[in-house]
């Protein structure tokens, strides 16, 4: 597969270790638009990533219309707490821990997917190939936090599927991967709070902590 050269954008000049050290879920949007030129430079940025043989699988739906993003909003809580109900046994928002942080963002994220500005579904051509999708989708989230834009990756149930691929006429042999809204915070960026990589990595052996663990 082939494509076309471009230059690095002036704006992406965010120091690498900045974006890949303060990029974190931000589900709380301002209302305000985003650009074209800033969508541009977030799908270019995602075109660039390393993928299978170059075959370049990935596919994404960018959803703008405001009448859309409310109908797919409304899909997205559906299913978002369709998942809570098969992996918790939650079904209202009193089940949801009021102590649990990630959660209680993740809820409102439901509530409030209908009104973000920009949604973005990550698809595939063919099926299993979500290792070639990842990488654009991990370029994609850290040129818009380079941007200032916030991102959060998110996924859907299969309760709600069908209707999705409906909505948007999405040809069924395509897969689905992921689904980003995008908007400027109304929080703030990082840092965030990860196991050191001394407890994620191994050295030669399976068990062996590196050497800086
Ligand atoms: C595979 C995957 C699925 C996720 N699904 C959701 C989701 O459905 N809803 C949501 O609000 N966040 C979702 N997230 C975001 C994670 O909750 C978030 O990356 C994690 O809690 C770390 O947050 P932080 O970067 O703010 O520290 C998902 C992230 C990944 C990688």
């Amino acid at each position: 597969m082939t494509g076309i050269r471009l230059e690095p954008p002036a704006r992406l000049n965010m120091n690498i270790g900045e974006a890949m050290f303060t990029q974190r879920a931000i589900r709380r949007l301002k209302p305000d638009p985003i650009g074209d030129e800033e969508l541009k430079i977030i799908m270019d940025a995602a075109s660039k990533a390393p993928n299978g043989g170059n075959e370049q699988p990935v596919r994404f739906f960018v959803i703008r219309a405001r009448e859309k993003i409310r109908a797919f909003g409304a899909l997205y809580h559906e299913a978002w707490w369709a998942k809570r109900l098969e992996q918790r046994g939650w079904s209202k928002p009193e089940d949801v821990p009021k102590e649990d942080k990630v959660y209680q963002s993740a809820m409102l994220l439901a509530d409030e997917m209908r009104d973000a500005p920009v949604v973005i579904l990550a698809f595939s051509l063919a099926k299993g190939r979500a290792n070639s999708v990842f990488p654009p989708v991990q370029n994609l989230l850290l040129a818009a936090r380079a941007l200032g834009i916030g991102s959060t990756l998110t996924t859907l149930h299969p309760k709600v599927m069908e209707r999705v691929y409906e909505m948007f006429s999405i040809p069924g042999e395509v897969e689905f991967h992921c689904c980003i809204p995008l908007g400027y915070p109304r929080g703030r960026f990082g840092p965030t709070s990860r196991l050191p990589a001394g407890q994620t990595t191994f050295y030669d052996e399976w068990d062996h902590p590196p050497p800086w663990a």
